[in-house]
Order: structure tokens, then C-alpha cells, then sequence
């Protein structure tokens, strides 16, 4: 569906008032160490990385979607001179070796995934033992949680929202044992695991 759309995608409002403040909570939580090496799980056009490189985050940042459109504007985007690569792949086959980096991050991404327990398990392997793995998404029982499922049924995608106790579960089952809450907000559902 993302292939019908994404010439216009990050000229959404929704995109700069609501993903921001996503942005916002990783930020706040990978404290721009140089060497840290963040995998962006799907990362859609890339605009995670553009806004942690405008803070001033300098690592590694690996970008991975399904949609090739996703990954050809974010590439064109990022440019040559960045720390990033962008590749077409899903979150439930990670085509990356166990232990690969510091912290994992996800905005907005895991109501579409199709195994999203086989999605986290496989983020967890790709993870080094002491990194961090944040997830945000909007909260399904919240009012954009509401307006954006009746999106998503005029869309016919099918696709639905987590509740925070569901993400939780997901991701003790995959393998994270010390899970927290980022803020409160009420729209949003951020969880911390490591
Ligand atoms: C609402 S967009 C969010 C994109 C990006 N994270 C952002 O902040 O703009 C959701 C993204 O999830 C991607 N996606 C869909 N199914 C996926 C899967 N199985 N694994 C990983 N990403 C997926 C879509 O292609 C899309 O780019």
C-alpha cells in the first residue's frame, strides 16, 4: 500500500506532528554516542535517521522496509556522504548476523508486520545481549488509535493497533527481560526492552 503513496508521505501532517514526537523519544533514549549502531526496523523514508542526524547522532544506522519505494527514497534522501544503508527486507527475516548492533528502533511499524512475534524474536537475535530495543506506535485504544484503525478499514489493509500490555507480552515472549514504558503519553504506546 506504501508504494501508492510515498512520493507524498513525509509531506504528511501527521508525519511532522505525530512521528516527530517518536523521534523525539529515541532520541532522547540512544544519547547520540557516536558509536552506537542503530538498526531502524521498518523505516519507511528514512526520516527517523535525517531527524537523529539533525541532533547530532553520528553512528552507524542501518534502515530495513519491505517496500522499495520506501528504501529508494530514503536512500536518495540520506545521500552518499551519511553512516546509513537502506535494504529491502522484512522485520520477520532480518538479514543480519546475531549480535549485529547497539539498539534497534521501530516507529509506527509493527501494526503492519505480519508475525510480529517471529518480528521480535529476530530483533532480539540481531541485538547484542546488552542493547536496547525501542517501540513506538500509536495505542489502539486511544483516539488517534481509533481514527487511525477506521483508516486503515476505508484502506482495506486489515492492519490493526497494540494495546502497551500486548507489545509487553510480544516482546517477554521474545526474549526481553527488562521491559519499561518511555512516557505517558496516552496516544502513543513506547516501550524500552533490553
Ligand atoms: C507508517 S510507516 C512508518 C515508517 C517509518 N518508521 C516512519 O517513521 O516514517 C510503516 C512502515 O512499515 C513498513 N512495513 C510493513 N510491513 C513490514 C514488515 N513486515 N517488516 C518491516 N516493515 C514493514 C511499511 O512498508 C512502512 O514503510
Amino acid at each position: 500500500m506504501f508504494e501508492q503513496w510515498v512520493n507524498s508521505y513525509d509531506n504528511y501532517l501527521l508525519h511532522k506532528v505525530v512521528f516527530y514526537r517518536a523521534y523525539s523519544t529515541v532520541f532522547n533514549h540512544t544519547h547520540l554516542n557516536p558509536s552506537v549502531t542503530i538498526l531502524d526496523v521498518g523505516c519507511g523514508t528514512g526520516e527517523a535517521v535525517r531527524f537523529l542526524r539533525k541532533k547530532g547522532f553520528n553512528g552507524k544506522f542501518v534502515g530495513i522496509d519491505p517496500s522499495p519505494e520506501m528504501i529508494r527514497l530514503a536512500r536518495l534522501k540520506e545521500g552518499e556522504r551519511r553512516k546509513s544503508s537502506f535494504l529491502i527486507a522484512e522485520a520477520e527475516a532480518l538479514p543480519f548476523a546475531r549480535s549485529s548492533f547497539d539498539c534497534v528502533i521501530s516507529n509506527f511499524s509493527i501494526h503492519h508486520w505480519w508475525n510480529p512475534a517471529e518480528a521480535i524474536r529476530e530483533i532480539r537475535r540481531v541485538l547484542k545481549p546488552e542493547g536496547v530495543f525501542i517501540i513506538v506506535d500509536i495505542r489502539g485504544n486511544s483516539l488517534i488509535g481509533k481514527i487511525a484503525r477506521n483508516f486503515e478499514r476505508l484502506m482495506g489493509s486489515g492492519f490493526d493497533y497494540f494495546e502497551c500490555h500486548q507489545v509487553e507480552q510480544l516482546l517477554t515472549e521474545g526474549g526481553f527481560k527488562n521491559i519499561r514504558y518511555l512516557n505517558t503519553n496516552t496516544c502513543f504506546l513506547s516501550l524500552v526492552a533490553s
